[in-house]
């Protein structure tokens, strides 16, 4: 089986590495030759946990290889994977399929013999109909049926994620084409996954029906979160009670400063807006979307709050800046949103992550950046978690507050325990949690003490 995929991001270069890892032969293109030039030399573009070890075994055994023309690895390809961007079009937002129809133009010239073209791309429902008819104009001699077949995968836990889906899902209304599916997911079918067939658009349309849900169940935790502080409640306590209901389920139960990254964001105004144009509104989805975008808004006021309603003159150390941990996948994250708030504010923001620095350097300008996490305390009033990386875990809570000029922690993924941090000397502010009365820092530093922030 010979498989061309277009796209080396974070779906594409996973997906080309895992198939080649079955044993296929797998073609990965990309149109940046700077990508596929350090691909070559064995330096990945982007950080995912086990992708260099993945890739350079694949290599070394000559089941994968990198280009930037398509011609011959098109022109021998099975299967051709469309992986590429699909970003939020600006204006409506709306999915921007204009990567998408490019690479079928690129594509076009070169099929030959019968050949299944799949989007791997998260694309609107009736985009397979749509590449369906492109080719069938550009190459109307061709031999070739189109998939859709949307990929779950995490950033972080991608590489577990597709050697272990939850399911596997295929849209597909040929025969042939199913044959030559089933026959690449084998390795996976074997291991019991679920390989699923249906329709083009029942597939497309999971896919965003699948984020949307997503994303839903974090907006409701975080507004749980919210009334828990106001009742005195732990949200961790009611998250972890509601998700032993199987019916609910205990994952994606995590409050947090909102959610962002490559997907649920675009995702959730995509479907909008096919919702609206095939006028059946998801109000549901949208009120999703208002709240997350409030959210983001709400983790600065509190920071602004925490620190006594002013941020001039201020210094605020952040830990974190990517959507999650275990990425340099800055798209859509919260601290895109926060950091900017902050020093229009008049804050100075002093940040480290230990993966997101380098997109950071270039959308978060005016932030100073420091080589390790201890280091964004120095001379901080404020320390503020934004993503929950493990190596803040175990961050020695006296030596961040000594290095503090202030003593207040917001801990908006809440990895520390409100204890531990109070017992430090610092004003623990988590998501969703009570306040520890009597708080260390109340007595000595002359800041007020803030029962509930938010
Ligand atoms: P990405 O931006 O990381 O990568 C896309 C790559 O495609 C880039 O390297 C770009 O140079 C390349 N490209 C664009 N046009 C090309 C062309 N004509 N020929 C060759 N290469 C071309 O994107 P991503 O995060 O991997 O997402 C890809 C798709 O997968 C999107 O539709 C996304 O919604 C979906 N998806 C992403 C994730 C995720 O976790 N990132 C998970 C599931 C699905
Ligand atoms: C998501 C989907 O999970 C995946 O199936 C799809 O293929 C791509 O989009 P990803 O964006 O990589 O994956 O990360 P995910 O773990 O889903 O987190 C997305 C955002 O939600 C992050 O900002 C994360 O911090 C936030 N989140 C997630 C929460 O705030 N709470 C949770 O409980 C889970």
């Amino acid at each position: 089986m010979r498989i061309c995929m277009i796209g080396a991001g974070y779906v594409g270069l996973v997906s080309a590495a895992c198939f080649a890892e079955f044993g296929w032969r797998v073609d990965c293109i990309d149109k940046q030759p700077q990508r596929v030039a350090s691909l070559r030399r064995g330096e990945m573009p982007i950080y995912e946990p086990g992708l260099d070890d993945l890739i350079e075994r694949n290599v070394r055994a000559g089941r994968l290889t990198f280009d930037t023309d398509i011609a011959a690895a098109a022109a021998v390809a099975d299967i051709v994977f469309l992986a590429v961007g699909t970003p939020m079009r600006r204006g409506d937002g709306h999915a921007d399929l204009s990567y998408i129809f490019d690479a079928v133009d690129d594509l076009a010239p070169h099929i030959s013999g019968f050949t299944v073209i799949t989007t791997k791309s998260t694309v609107p429902v009736g985009t397979s109909r749509r590449i369906e008819q492109r080719l069938r104009a550009l190459r109307p001699d061709g031999e070739f049926a189109v998939c859709s077949n949307p990929e779950f995968l995490r950033e972080g836990s991608a590489i577990e994620d597709f050697m272990r889906p939850d399911r596997v899902l295929v849209g597909c209304d040929d025969e042939r084409a199913e044959e030559v599916m089933r026959r690449l997911y084998k390795p996976l079918s074997l291991r019991d996954a679920p390989v699923m067939f249906t329709a083009r658009e029942s597939a497309e349309l999971a896919k965003y029906a699948a984020n949307a849900f997503l994303a839903l169940k974090i907006s409701f935790i975080n507004e749980i979160s919210d009334l828990c502080e106001k009742v005195g409640a732990d949200v961790q306590e009611v998250a972890s009670a509601i998700g032993r209901d199987r019916r609910i389920g205990d994952k994606f139960l995590h409050p947090g400063p909102g959610y962002g990254g490559s997907c649920f964001p675009k995702d959730v105004s995509a479907i909008i807006r096919t919702a609206r144009e095939n006028r059946a509104p998801l109000t549901l989805i949208e009120t999703v979307h208002h709240v997350n975008e409030e959210r983001k808004l709400d983790m600065a006021q509190r920071i602004r709050k925490a620190l006594g309603g002013h941020l001039e003159g201020k210094t605020i150390g952040v830990l974190g800046i990517t959507f999650k941990p275990n990425t340099d996948d800055i798209r859509e994250a919260s601290s895109l949103t926060i950091l900017p708030i902050l020093l229009h504010d008049g804050a100075r923001v002093r940040a480290y992550d230990p993966q997101g620095r380098k997109h950071g350097e270039e959308a978060l300008p005016g932030i100073e950046w420091c080589d390790q996490a201890l280091a964004a305390a120095d001379g901080a009033d404020a320390l503020v978690v934004l993503t929950e990386w493990n190596e803040f875990r175990a961050l020695d809570l006296e030596e961040l507050k000594s290095r503090m000029r202030g003593s207040i922690l917001l801990d908006m993924r809440n990895i520390f325990r409100p204890q531990d941090a109070e017992a430090a000397g610092l004003t623990y502010h988590g998501i969703g949690r009570p306040q520890i009365a009597g708080s260390a820092d109340a007595g000595h530093s002359g800041e007020p003490l803030i029962q509930k922030v938010g």
